[in-house]
């Protein structure tokens, strides 16, 4: 079935990632319009997609946007935040100072990882929610993490340096909390607000350990496609789960059920 999104608009916050790009992709197929808000610029081949390059942590910039957003397209129906901060994005570094464990932890990774998960979806979500409200079956969606609802497993990642650090798992925990304000506090005027929870995407970058010991605790024995996401956010933001609200939504090949 392919849930039609004809006519309405859509913010994607870090539609420049892995998960970002297939949703942008299944939004725009569904006949959405779509801009993109990350800092990292994506083509995209259609004429319902733009592309708004912004660093989405200064507040006053989401503020500029979201004038020009309203003047050109006059109503908000959905919004998916994907963003996250992952220290130095172009590769894996275990030297990153985004990889240290608590106790030695640098306060300002933590705070960028705040700034990033939290503040900035608290920013476009508090300057979108007018908008939105006066839009038709407005929805939002926000993502967390298998370690949101667990703690990152630390003998996946061996001594390789790479890990998820507190950070990580402290504020996908928080998306959590503060998705289900959202919902609790405007489902009355129309609006609901979900959080996607996936497991591990497979990436290039990894290691063979490591994709290996991840697949051993997971039931399915693998990590996740980066496009196995995509059908489930289009559920999400579109009215055939219009009874859906305050819900987490695990797709993680059962990594959280034992
Ligand atoms: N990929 C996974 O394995 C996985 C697993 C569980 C949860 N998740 C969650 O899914 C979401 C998407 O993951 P992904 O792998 O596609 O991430 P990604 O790192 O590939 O993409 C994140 C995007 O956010 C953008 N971004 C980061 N900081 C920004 C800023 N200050 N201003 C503007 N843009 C900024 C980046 O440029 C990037 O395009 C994330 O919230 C992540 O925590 C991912």
């Amino acid at each position: 079935m392919q849930y039609k999104l004809k006519g309405k608009v859509a913010i994607v916050v870090g539609g420049s990632g892995q998960i970002g790009k297939e949703t942008i992709d299944i939004l725009i197929k569904s006949g959405c319009q779509v801009v993109n808000l990350d800092y990292v610029g994506l083509r995209f081949k259609s004429k319902n997609y733009y592309f708004k390059k912004i660093d989405i942590t200064n507040e006053l910039e989401i503020i500029n946007f979201k004038k020009d957003f309203q003047k050109k397209f006059k109503k908000l129906n959905i919004l998916v935040n994907h963003a996250h901060y992952k220290g130095n994005p172009k590769k894996l570094d275990p030297n990153n100072n985004f990889f240290k464990s608590l106790d030695d932890y640098p306060s300002n990774e933590w705070k960028k990882t705040i700034d990033v998960n939290l503040n900035a979806m608290f920013y476009i979500t508090k300057h979108f929610l007018k908008l939105m409200l006066k839009s038709k079956n407005p929805v939002i969606l926000n993502t967390s993490s298998t370690y949101g609802k667990v703690s990152p497993n630390k003998s996946i990642y061996g001594n390789s340096g790479i890990n998820a650090p507190v950070g990580y798992t402290a504020t996908k925990a928080g998306i959590i909390g503060f998705t289900k304000y959202v919902a609790t506090h405007y489902g009355d005027r129309g609006l609901r607000a979900n959080v996607l929870i996936p497991g591990g995407v497979e990436n290039k970058n990894q290691s063979k350990s490591f994709k290996k010991n991840y697949s051993n605790l997971t039931p399915l024995k693998r990590m996740a496609k980066q496009n196995e996401y995509k059908r489930a956010v289009l559920f999400l933001v579109s009215d055939e789960s219009s009874y859906m609200t305050g819900s987490e939504f695990i797709i993680d090949g059962g990594w959280t059920a034992w």
